[in-house]
């Protein structure tokens, strides 16, 4: 090979290595799933199925603050774009927060599915047992 030929070679790996990080840049980082298996976390030990959550249909459809919330003293929400996972907040078992995690998932998730069933908006979002916690994985569409 000559040198010019691989200088050649190295200035096209150069161009080629600089659209690759500028095409990276200006990618949105991917904050969070579209599809999650909830808890995301410390999924050892549950007596029921993990929980399928669609976030990306959710968000379509919600503000999200309907969901993410960070009260100050006067308890107005002033949550950030950016959301935050319950368990910072929650913890298992009642500690500083007086809500327990699965406490503010059924709360959550079941409140607001219970209040659009008993509104009969055509849509019927899960309130059983079993439509969430679905035994075996079922597919993620
Ligand atoms: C229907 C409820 C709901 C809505 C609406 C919603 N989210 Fe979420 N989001 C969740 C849940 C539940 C999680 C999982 C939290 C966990 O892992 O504890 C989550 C996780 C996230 C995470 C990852 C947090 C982490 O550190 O693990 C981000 C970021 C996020 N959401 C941002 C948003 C944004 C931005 C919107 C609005 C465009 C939005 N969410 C709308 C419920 C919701
Ligand atoms: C930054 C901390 C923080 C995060 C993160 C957080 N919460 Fe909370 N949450 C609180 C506080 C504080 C309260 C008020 C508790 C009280 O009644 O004193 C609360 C209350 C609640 C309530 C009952 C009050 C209501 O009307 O909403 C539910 C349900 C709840 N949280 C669910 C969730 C879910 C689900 C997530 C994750 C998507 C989440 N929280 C993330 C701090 C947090
Ligand atoms: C503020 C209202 C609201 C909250 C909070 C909410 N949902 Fe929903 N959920 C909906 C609506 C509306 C639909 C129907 C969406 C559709 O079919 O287009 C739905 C549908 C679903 C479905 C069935 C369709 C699918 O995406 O597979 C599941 C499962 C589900 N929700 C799980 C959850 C879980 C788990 C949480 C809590 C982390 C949650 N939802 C919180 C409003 C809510
Ligand atoms: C709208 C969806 C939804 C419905 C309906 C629902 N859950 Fe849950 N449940 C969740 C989510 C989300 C969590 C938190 C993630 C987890 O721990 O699996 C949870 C957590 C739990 C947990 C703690 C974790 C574990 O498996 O040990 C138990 C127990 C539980 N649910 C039982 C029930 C029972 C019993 C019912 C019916 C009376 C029910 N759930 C209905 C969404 C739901």
């Amino acid at each position: 090979m000559t040198v010019k030929s691989k200088a050649k070679i190295i200035r096209g790996m150069v161009l080629f290595l600089a659209t690759v990080s500028l095409v990276a840049a200006s990618l949105p980082l991917a904050a969070q799933e579209d599809e999650m298996m909830l808890p995301a976390r410390d999924p050892a030990g549950l007596q029921r199925p993990a929980v399928a959550f669609s976030h990306s249909d959710h968000a379509d459809q919600l503000n999200c603050n309907r969901c993410h919330h960070d009260f100050d003293a006067l308890g107005n929400n002033t949550v950030e774009e950016d959301g935050q996972a319950c368990a910072d907040c929650h913890e298992a078992t009642p500690g500083a927060n007086p809500i327990p995690l699965t406490r503010a998932y059924h709360l959550q998730c079941k409140g607001c599915h219970q209040a659009l069933v008993a509104a009969g908006q055509g849509a019927a979002p899960p309130v059983m047992c079993g439509q969430c916690h679905v035994r075996q994985s079922r597919p993620l569409s």
